[in-house]
């Protein structure tokens, strides 16, 4: 991507779409150089699907249940993508694993955001485990999508201390709020070239980031 270009951006969502808002917001206050070309949806229930329609976003939905098999499916995403073609693909909530062939094809230029401190807890139920293990830290991570899940180069976690009283509840509403920080701000990061995905690591502004950018709750 190049800083004069407003890069193309598909959002992938399934859900509520809190994190899609901050970005349409951080858009609409001229902090990201981006176009928001479409909101994809694989669920026709999802109010982000409505957030978008407010925002004069065009929506696609592509449902799984309407294909014969999940293989059907995702070639239907596929073709809605290919025809999109974005510069960058936008995963926020998109609870679906993507086929290899999709990952590929933006590879570098596909995030993702996930509710933990990655490589901590991959997968579901991140505030459940998270409180279980009696961990001191949680939080979330936008990072690079690759094949395999949740285990693309990371690129800026946002970082809560875990309190004695916390539940999921909590937990969740403490890390998303930071997801809106994080979000955007590593979207922007891609949208004008600071941040590359290059030798299977990720880069900002020229330097492999050993460890992702780290943004405190407190801070
Ligand atoms: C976000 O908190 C994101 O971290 C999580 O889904 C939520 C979507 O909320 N993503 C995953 O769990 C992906 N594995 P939203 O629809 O309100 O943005």
């Amino acid at each position: 991507m190049k800083s004069a270009q407003r890069a193309r951006t598909a959002v992938l969502i399934s859900g509520s779409g809190t994190n899609l808002q901050a970005i349409i917001d951080a858009t609409a206050a001229g902090e990201l150089p981006i176009d928001l070309c479409a909101v994809v949806s694989d669920q026709p229930a999802a109010f982000g699907l409505e957030r978008a329609r407010r925002a004069d976003i065009p929506t696609i939905t592509v449902d799984y249940r309407d294909h014969p098999d999940r293989s059907a499916a995702e070639a239907g995403l596929g073709d809605t993508l290919a025809e999109l073609d974005p510069d960058i693909v936008v995963l926020a909530g998109f609870m679906r694993i993507l086929p290899d062939d999709i990952v590929e094809h933006f590879r570098g230029r596909m995030l993702n955001v996930h509710p933990s401190l990655l490589p901590k807890f991959r997968g579901l139920h991140t505030f459940a485990r998270v409180l279980e293990a009696g961990d001191a830290w949680h939080g979330s991570t936008v990072h690079f999508v690759v094949p395999e899940l949740d285990s693309g180069p990371s690129i800026i976690q946002y970082r809560i201390a875990v309190r004695s009283d916390d539940d999921e509840a909590s937990l969740k509403d403490r890390v998303q709020a930071g997801e809106y920080v994080i979000y955007p701000r590593a979207i922007g990061w891609l949208a004008t070239g600071r941040v590359e995905l290059k030798h299977d690591a990720a880069w900002l502004d020229g330097e492999r980031l050993g460890t992702p950018v780290l943004v405190d709750e407190s801070d």
